[in-house]
């Protein structure tokens, strides 16, 4: 694929990984890119790298350019190593080139992950790098997504180049936003958020007025496409996500040995429709946990079942349990639900997971042995539409 210029001396010169099926444990159905950006001036950037097995990749395309020993300045963004891992081969061939990076973070970051041999040049907010026709100016984000996050801004051509903020891992041949499928990218978008940002929706509240307060006319994210007719509305989408406020919507997530489980999933199902919320139903066994976050982000009541197995709940449950309290939504309401033979300690511990979720527990762990009774499915649908 060829490199692609954005303006007069301003080029994509990223990788496309169309096959890769999982980002560390979030799915990535439709792939990923690890967009890099060169710009070319009396001094030459490179704005971030690639994963390391697409070094190759990226230096025959920075080639198509400019011979990448005339690299001045490698700008680091983010030192997480689907950004950086492609420096040392970069580095080998750009032997003077500075490697800029946040301070103090990026800097630490970097030589933990490739040594003190490089020239480093940390940089900390509303530092400016001059390349002669362009500026660049440096816009800390820290925690967006790690703690040496920044962005760059390049104010003569109105170009945010964001990192990971505003990224989908959506793998095409085209660049921009308005050359795509927006409901397929808006999509990724969102899942992008909820697995990636949303522990950071305080600081993606502060740095959304930051963003605005500076005149765009292109958002170059780290990953999917570029952003140029629908600044707006990812702009606003992102306030929506980070926004702690839920739609009025539930979410239903369970695993099921016999059936059982699965029958009160389907009776708590029917009661949020009985309520007029509308409700989606996740089985653990068939739908991902990174798909399920994605509904979980602006949901405001999350429902999680498990029958009781050797005293435990099902391991699924317990992983989906884990990532969910890590991405730490907020707002929500909740309740456990699980059937038993013997034991039942099920629901209670799926309860206990979603009280260290901080979240508002509406109903008592609701519990079955073995068969749940049509007339028990039936209370269980009432009391589930009566809730608040
Ligand atoms: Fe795309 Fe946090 O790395």
């Amino acid at each position: 694929m060829n490199t692609t210029e954005l303006r007069p001396g301003i080029y994509a010169v990223g990788v496309v990984d169309w096959n890769v099926r999982s980002f560390h444990g979030y799915t990535t159905d439709r792939g990923a890119t690890y967009n890099a950006y060169l710009i070319i001036d009396e001094k030459i950037a490179l704005i971030d790298t690639v994963k390391e097995p697409f070094a190759q990749e990226l230096l025959e395309r920075i080639r198509e350019i400019v011979d990448p020993e005339k690299i001045d300045y490698l700008i680091s963004n983010h030192v997480e190593m689907d950004h950086s891992g492609a420096i040392p081969a970069v580095m080998a061939k750009a032997t003077h080139a500075v490697i800029v990076t946040s301070a103090p973070s990026g800097y630490n970051g970097l030589k933990l992950h490739y040594g003190d041999s490089y020239e480093y040049m940390p940089v900390k907010a509303g530092d400016i790098l001059s390349l002669g026709r362009h500026t660049l100016q440096f816009v800390p984000t820290p925690m967006l997504h790690w703690p040496d996050n920044m962005v760059t801004y390049c104010p003569e051509e109105k170009i945010l180049f964001s990192n990971d903020a505003f990224g989908q891992h959506y793998s095409s041949s085209r660049r921009y936003d308005d050359e795509v499928d927006m409901a397929e990218v808006m999509a990724e978008a969102e899942k992008y958020y909820a697995n990636i940002l949303m522990p950071y929706g305080m600081q993606m509240k502060k740095t959304i007025p930051v963003i605005e307060g500076l005149d765009i006319s292109l958002i170059a994210p780290s990953h999917g496409v570029m952003w140029r007719s629908h600044i707006g509305d990812i702009v606003n989408a992102y306030k929506h996500f980070s926004d702690d406020t839920p739609d009025h919507k539930a979410v239903v997530v369970f695993d099921s040995m016999w059936h059982s489980t699965e029958k009160m999933a389907r009776a708590v199902l029917e009661g949020f429709a009985m309520k007029g919320v509308p409700v989606k139903l996740y089985d653990l066994k068939v739908d991902h946990i990174s798909d399920i976050m994605t509904d979980v982000l602006k949901a405001e009541y999350v429902v999680v079942g498990s029958p009781t197995i050797n005293n435990q709940m099902l391991p699924t449950v317990a992983s989906f349990l884990c990532y969910m309290k890590g991405l730490a939504p907020k707002n929500k309401k909740a309740f456990a639900f699980g059937s038993y033979g013997w034991g039942g300690q099920s629901a209670g511990l799926v309860n206990d997971g979603l009280e260290a979720c901080k979240f508002q527990i509406v109903m008592e762990p609701v519990k079955v042995q073995y068969i749940p009774s049509e007339a028990f499915l039936k209370e269980l649908s009432e009391k589930v539409a009566a809730l608040d």
